[in-house]
């Protein structure tokens, strides 16, 4: 019976460094900034077309004479409509949304981030305005 309870207590103590390891291994997760404040109209010129160009993300492939669709900020718009990239009734089936989506298993040389795939999904819940 007191080895038994020994036992009981070892097994805790084993229970408790093991719970307090992990406490350290807990890596916070990065605190994002959503692109568009809540509250906030998106605007798909100044919110979403900066998404595929600011630094060539999309556009050193997705650009004039590239690779369809072509998401540079003249062509972006008629580019998505015409080829059929957004899916106003189940928004997350959207092509520009889904293919590229950091969770996909498509599309693996260039994803979204989780704030990028965020408020594209937005905008096309908004109504993908060409505002
Ligand atoms: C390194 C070049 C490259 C970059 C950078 C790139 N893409 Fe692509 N993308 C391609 C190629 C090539 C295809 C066509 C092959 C395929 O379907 O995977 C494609 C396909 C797509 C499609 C599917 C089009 C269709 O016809 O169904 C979408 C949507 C897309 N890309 C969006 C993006 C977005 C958004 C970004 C930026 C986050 C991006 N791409 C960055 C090369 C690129």
């Amino acid at each position: 019976m007191k080895s038994k309870h020994i036992l009981n207590l070892v097994v805790f103590a084993i229970l408790v460094s093991f719970f307090t390891a992990c406490e350290y291994e807990f890596v916070e997760p990065k605190k994002s900034v959503p692109i568009v404040p809540p509250g906030d109209t998106i605007s798909f010129s100044l919110n979403i077309v900066p998404l595929w160009n600011n630094g060539n993300k999309c556009t050193s492939c997705h650009g004039d004479g590239g690779t369809a669709p072509n998401l540079t900020p003249d062509n972006a718009y008629s580019s998505l409509t015409s080829m059929g990239l957004i899916d106003q009734t189940t928004p997350e089936n959207s092509v520009i949304y889904a293919y590229p989506s950091p969770t996909s298993s498509t599309h693996n040389w260039k994803k979204y981030t989780v704030d990028e795939a965020a408020a594209i999904l937005l905008w096309i819940e908004d109504g993908a305005k060409n505002n």
